[in-house]
Order: C-alpha cells, then structure tokens, then sequence
C-alpha cells in the first residue's frame, strides 16, 4: 500500500502533522527521526497514535542507507527533518548545510529512484532576509544566515529535480509556526508561555512593535497535506505558507497575559530590554498564490489558536 514518509516526524511540526494525516489518510506512515530535537515518546504521545498505522525509523538524512529504507514504498514525501537553529546555522555552517543541504539531496535522489509522487520540502521565511512587507513569492531572497542559505538551496534543489528528473515538489515558505507539542521549541509564543507557567519575567527585545505572522500547526499541517493532494500546473511550485495577519509581540503578549491571568497565572509586566541586531522589524507574508493555486485557507484565528497552546501547556506538557 502506498505511504507517506515524513522525516523530522518525533518533532514539533512533525508530530502535529501526523495527528493531523492520520485523520485523512489511510495510508501508512513511515518516520524518519534521529531524535537529535525530537523524541520518540513525542510522536507515540500524540492522541491518536497507532502501531499499525506508524513505522518509525531511527536514522539519519545524511545517511543513504537509512533514507533508502524509511523510503521504501512511500509515494508521498515531506521532509521536515532540519537543523532549524539560525544561531546555531552562524556557529557551525558546514553542520546546517550538510543536515540541510545533502541531507535534502539524498531524499531527492531516493524520490527519483522510487517515482514518488510528490515531494513537500519544509522552508522558511529565512531564505528571504530583509524585504519590505509582505513577503511573497517573486521577492528576492537575500538570506542573513547559513540557516536562510540552506533552505533557499533546498528549494533550489527541489526546482532543480523536477527539472532535471521531472520529480513533482512543493517548497513551502512557513512564517512562525506555534501550536501544542512545542516542548523543546524556543520560538516567542511557547517561550513566553514557558517563561510565564515557571515564573520567569518574560523580555522583549526593543519596543515590541516589531511584528510576526503567527500560524498554527493545524494550519502548517492542511498546506503540508495540499502540497500533495492538490493538482499542480507546475513540476515544482513555491509557496508562502502564513495567515496574512501581522501581531506586534506587544500585543502577542497582552492576549497571552490576559488569557493566562484569566487561568489563575500570576503573568509579570514584561520587560524590555536592548533591541537585538539584525532582527528583522515588520514580517507578514502575502498568501495569495497559495490561496489560489493550493485551495490553501488558514482557519485558526491567533485567539483561539493561543487558547489551544496554553491548554496544552497546562494539561499535557506539565
Ligand atoms: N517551527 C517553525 O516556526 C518553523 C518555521 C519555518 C520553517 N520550519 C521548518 O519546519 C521543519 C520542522 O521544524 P520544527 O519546528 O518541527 O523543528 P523540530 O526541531 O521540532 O523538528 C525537526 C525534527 O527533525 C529531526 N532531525 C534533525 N536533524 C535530523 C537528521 N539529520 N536526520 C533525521 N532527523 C533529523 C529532529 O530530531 C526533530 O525531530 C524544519 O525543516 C524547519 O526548518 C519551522
């Protein structure tokens, strides 16, 4: 029977991904995971977890051998599996590359082999660097970090296989992605809450009016499973994966406040300190393309996307 491989399947968007497939397909699902970030008792943790349903491979993206068997009788690949730190990316570049770059060619190289029908490589905004706002897909991109390389070059190699071996991929943009089974993420929205449930002051950077389109996993996962139901014009498309809605993190952490306060949390006054260099001050993307071409459409507003992470962090991750 035809599978899905998704590699990074033991982490954040991996595991919400899974929860999210195994209630639209009947496919098997193989996992790719070395378990550097992800765990194994993160995917087994999801609700609806099933043996029968699930293959987890322990293995690596940089080692063919464990690619070509995580790969066997897979249609549909989504490669998640990254180094997704953009400080660890400066500290050692050569390491994000060969993760990032070669780990990406050998899942391209197997796809061919195997005539998968869809392949979904999971980038980000970081390709693009500083742009004037929205982002979106004829922009430039002029990455600030080997992270922002990296992924610009898996999408290359993306648009590269399918016009050289006809290999159908998808590269999606994702903008910051929060949502539940985010554990071990440092990303503002869980960092914030984390910082608030262990009684920690909580800072912002600056003034706070730099801005962030915030998505949430569900929403990360529907454009993940279009990118390889949909039909496609094209051997290999781009897309900006976001909502189109721009939130100061002054006003990320007053809902946040609020709706913890609202819970019995004592939530501090934030604290702002010196502004950080390079950060990038307004980001919001325009999803138009993706609306049109992959029937995209976010559904989790930022109200009740934060009323599903604080649940989370206050039932499960506790
Ligand atoms: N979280 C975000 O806000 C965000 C934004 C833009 C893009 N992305 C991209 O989405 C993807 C998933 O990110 P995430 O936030 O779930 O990160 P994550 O770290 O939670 O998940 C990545 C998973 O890949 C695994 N992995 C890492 N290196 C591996 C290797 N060499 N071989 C096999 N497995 C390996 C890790 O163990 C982990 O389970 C990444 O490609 C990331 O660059 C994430």
């Amino acid at each position: 029977m035809a599978r899905f491989l998704v590699t990074g399947g033991c982490g954040f968007i991996g595991t919400n991904l899974i929860e999210y497939l195994l209630e639209r397909i009947d496919e098997r699902i193989m996992v790719l995971d070395n378990f550097s970030e992800g765990k194994k008792e993160y995917l087994k943790g999801i609700d609806n977890y099933s043996d029968e349903r699930i293959s987890l491979i322990k293995g690596d993206v940089r080692k063919k051998e464990d690619v070509k068997a995580a790969m066997e009788n897979c249609e549909y690949v989504i490669h998640l599996a990254a180094q997704t730190d953009v400080m660890d990316s400066i500290k050692k570049p050569k390491e994000d590359a060969d993760i990032n770059i070669m780990g990406t060619i050998n899942l391209l190289n197997e796809s061919v082999d195997r005539n998968v029908k869809r392949f979904v490589f999971a980038s980000s905004a970081a390709p693009l660097g500083e742009q004037k706002m929205p982002i979106h897909e004829n922009k430039v991109p002029r990455p600030l970090a080997p992270y922002g390389a990296s992924k610009l070059a898996g999408e290359g190699y993306c648009s590269a296989y399918a016009g050289s071996f006809g290999l159908k991929s998808v590269a999606l943009r994702f903008s910051n992605v929060y949502g539940p089974k985010s554990w071990h993420k440092g990303s503002v929205v869980a960092k914030f809450i984390k910082q608030i449930i262990e009684g920690e002051t909580p800072k912002i950077f600056g003034d706070g009016d730099q801005t962030r389109d915030f998505i949430h996993t569900k929403d990360i996962s529907q454009a993940l499973y279009l990118s390889c139901t949909e039909k496609l014009d094209k051997d290999f498309e781009l897309f900006q994966i976001a909502t189109g809605e721009e939130t100061t993190i002054n006003d990320l952490y007053s809902m946040l406040k609020k709706k913890l306060e609202d819970k019995g949390l004592d939530v501090p006054k934030v604290n702002h300190i010196e502004e950080r260099d390079g950060e990038i001050y307004r980001n919001y993307a325009d999803i138009s393309k993706a609306k049109r071409e992959l029937d995209y459409n976010p559904e989790v507003t930022l109200d009740e996307g934060l009323d599903d992470i604080i649940d989370w962090f206050l039932n499960d991750y506790l």
